[in-house]
């Protein structure tokens, strides 16, 4: 018998994916004071997957119009067009920056090392890519990865308006600073947006860092962790 949902194993699966995210000891600071709930998703995802037949149809028709765009020098160099992912009524939407190279090869958005941890880090609150919706600011991979030129992400800018307006999600959450800087229209510091939730067109947003920063610098990890707490106990 698959006893992989028992308590226990939940309990066990959530310690490893914590020091997975965070490393050792992370539980020896104040982390653990708040009990981690789990939920039980099961009913939420066949309700969510009823709303979603309709729905999908319309992100489905979005997808076909806009697939092919040229409108920017990146459509002749991408491999893929990385339209987006998940729950096509997700109450929660996550937006980084861009393709990189997996995702372009894939066309979806973060598959790489950087979408691994974005996993653990959905899979720490008790989200996945079934539940949420993932897209990014740019459809296409910038060459070698550099940031988005303004004109591109003008351009692109208004697909993923579209996309917010079908999906009306509860939640939008710009995973660091070129989401942020791009749909909040502002310069300022990662640090300061984090502080606060803000409001896009009547739908709350939050600013976390980008999962590639995590990468880089370890000491990112706590601070992220307090903005996917503050994410559960709010919105889940
Ligand atoms: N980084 C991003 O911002 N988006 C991706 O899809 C992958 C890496």
């Amino acid at each position: 018998m698959n006893d992989s949902g028992s308590p226990i194993n939940l309990v066990h699966r959530y310690f490893e994916q914590q020091s997975e995210l965070f490393g050792e000891g992370f539980f020896s600071g104040k982390a653990l004071v708040k009990p981690f709930l789990i939920r039980d998703d099961s009913e939420y995802k066949v309700n969510r997957r009823d709303i979603t037949v309709n729905n999908s149809e319309t992100l489905d028709n979005l997808y076909e119009t806009i697939k092919d765009c040229t409108k920017c020098a990146l459509g002749e160099t991408r491999n893929m067009f990385v339209f987006g992912v998940g729950n096509p009524t997700a109450d929660i939407m996550f937006i980084g920056e861009a393709p990189g190279r997996d995702e372009d090869l894939k066309g979806e958005p973060f598959v790489g090392r950087a979408g691994k941890l974005l996993d653990k880090m959905l899979e720490s609150i008790g989200l996945n890519r079934d539940i949420v919706y993932i897209g990014n600011i740019l459809k296409c991979r910038p060459p070698q990865n550099r940031d988005p030129l303004p004109t591109e992400r003008d351009l692109c800018e208004p697909f993923l308006i579209k996309q917010i307006e079908l999906i009306k999600p509860k939640l939008i959450v710009a995973l660091g600073r070129v989401a942020a800087h791009t749909l909040l229209r502002t310069d300022d510091t990662l640090k300061s947006l984090r502080e606060s939730t803000h409001n896009y067109h009547g739908i709350d947003f939050k600013v976390t860092y980008h999962p590639a920063a995590l990468l880089r610098n370890q000491k990112l990890k706590y601070p992220a962790w307090e903005d996917l707490k503050d994410i559960r106990d709010n919105y889940l």
